[in-house]
């Protein structure tokens, strides 16, 4: 990823250089060998002119005065000039010239024409030639030729060429350095998000990635990746942390029924009658055990449960509820008053029997005889409410947000000598699968009012739970103000 991304940075990069540097060096290297020949060019016709002046009747001095001409002009500039008459005959020359007097060019020059060329003249290498005509009173009198080495042109060239290739080299070190920087920048989050995920898939719960700042993508990747480390942690820390307190709790009630069974075994071979209540307590400790198992089995199997919410009919369900526990209620002496108009629900089947009979059995185990039960079904916006209130001691405020933690008893007095402390756990588990909460607050009846809310069930066919969770609003976060029953 890195390399392709370098890769591409600098072909780009090569191909804006080659596509701008070259044609800037070309024109370079034309513009100056087009002011090579235009100079020599002008040499020459200057010379031209001398020569006719001096064919025109000009005098031995000027001829002199030529030649020096001639000479300063060959010294400084790397060249050579030579003059012929109409004959041929060298009229100036400068050192080593004369013999050019008859090239090709020369004679050509002789005949009235322009010639320009680029060849390679002995002792001077590459060069420019030039032969014009020396015209005098109308008519070719001779002829000037001026050959300039081009080895100063070229140089320029050369070095244009040069720098040209030493900048774009420049540009693409500074191209590679910086798309190497950038590449690590945008390649460096996928790496730690490549490291984070392979050593979560070995185990480690604890991994969390840096979110980069940039690019969005990468930071919505890395967000997630997060959060879902971070769930994947809590849950399996709380499977953990649950499979070691049911196995804590179910430890007791185990070692209670071996003693029991131990007992009995005991008697029995001492020859002594078993007694009724011993085999009694022991199948009440069973009884414990299983009523524990099933606890924790709803617990475990209300997250996982999957299966589609109905509509449901509150005030039936809670009536039946009612009559289910008034025999219970009427031996200890407490009265269940129910108030509970129809009130469709989205619910899952048995759900709401459950809930309720865990708060009527709470509520049964602390009320005092001769009070009563209260419980209570509303509307309240877009969901329903049920209370269960009783007249008993209450939790402590304090206490209340500990109350829904799975194995956490308290400290009431209880007609049953206390249970597991999971009923409450499982209330909210049930609740929270039907897209509703649960809170604790004071009941006006003296003891603890539990009030929970589920969805009303819409005219509509009933939707998924998935797709429409209580809004953020509708949670109890506060303990609702109970209103009066009386
Ligand atoms: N109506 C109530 N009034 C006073 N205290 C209550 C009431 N309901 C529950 N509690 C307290 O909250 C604790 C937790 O209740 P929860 O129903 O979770 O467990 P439990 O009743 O002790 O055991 P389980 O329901 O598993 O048999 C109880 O031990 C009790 O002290
Ligand atoms: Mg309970």
């Amino acid at each position: 990823m890195r390399r392709r991304l370098l890769l591409s940075f600098l072909s780009i990069t090569l191909f804006v250089l080659i596509a701008l540097g070259l044609p800037l060096g070309l024109s370079y290297a034309n513009t100056e060998d087009r002011r090579l020949a235009t100079d020599v060019q002008q040499v020459a016709f200057g010379f031209s002119q001398r020569a006719g002046a001096i064919f025109d009747g000009g005098s031995v001095a000027d001829a002199a005065d030529l030649q020096m001409v001639v000479d300063a002009y060959a010294r400084d500039g790397g060249a050579r000039v030579v003059v012929a008459d109409a004959d041929g005959a060298v009229v100036a020359a400068s050192p080593g010239a004369a013999a050019r007097a008859s090239t090709p060019a020369m004679v050509l020059a002789l005949g009235g024409a322009e010639v320009r060329d680029r060849y390679r003249a002995a002792g001077l290498g590459e060069s420019v030639g030039v032969a014009v005509p020396v015209l005098a009173g109308g008519q070719v009198q001779g002829a000037v030729l001026v050959e300039a080495s081009r080895a100063a042109t070229a140089q320029r060239i050369r070095n244009n060429w040069l720098l040209l290739g030493a900048l774009g080299g420049a540009i693409l070190l500074v191209v590679g350095l910086v798309s190497t920087l950038l590449a690590r920048s945008f390649t460096k989050p996928l790496a730690d998000l490549d490291r984070g995920a392979a050593r979560l898939g070995e185990g480690d719960l604890a991994v969390r990635v840096a979110v980069p700042d940039d690019p969005p993508e990468l930071t919505g990747l890395a967000r997630s990746f997060n959060a879902t480390a971070e769930r994947l942690e809590t849950l399996v820390r709380s499977q953990q942390a649950f499979v070691a307190d049911a196995s804590h709790q179910l430890r007791t009630p185990l070692a209670a029924l071996r003693l029991r069974l131990e007992n009995l075994e005991a008697e029995q071979a001492d020859g002594e009658e078993t007694r009724p209540e011993d085999i009694e307590r022991s199948l009440a400790e069973v009884q414990r055990l299983s009523r524990l198992v099933d606890s924790l089995l709803v617990l475990t199997r209300a997250e996982a449960d999957r299966r589609a919410p109905e509509s449901i009919d509150l005030g039936r369900i809670v009536a039946d509820r009612r009559d289910a526990w008034a025999a219970y209620a009427a031996e200890a002496g407490v009265r269940v008053e129910v108030e509970a108009p129809a009130i469709l629900v989205r619910s899952v089947p048995g759900r709401l029997e459950q809930v309720l009979d865990n708060l009527i059995s709470n509520a049964l185990d602390v009320a005092p005889a001769g009070s009563a039960i209260r419980v209570q079904v509303l509307k309240r916006g877009e969901m329903a409410e049920v209370q269960v209130r009783d007249a008993g001691p209450g939790i402590p405020a304090e206490q209340r947000a500990r109350a829904f933690d799975r194995f956490w008893r308290g400290g009431a007095v209880r007609r049953d000598g206390g249970g597991f402390g999971l009923g409450l756990a499982i209330v909210r588990e049930l609740v929270a699968a039907d897209g509703g909460d649960v809170a604790l607050a004071d009941a006006p009846e003296g003891g603890l009012a539990v009030v929970f809310r589920l969805p009303l069930a819409g005219p509509g066919p009933v939707a998924p739970l998935d797709a429409a969770p209580p809004s953020e609003a509708d949670r109890l976060d506060e303990p609702v103000r109970v209103p009066s029953a009386r």
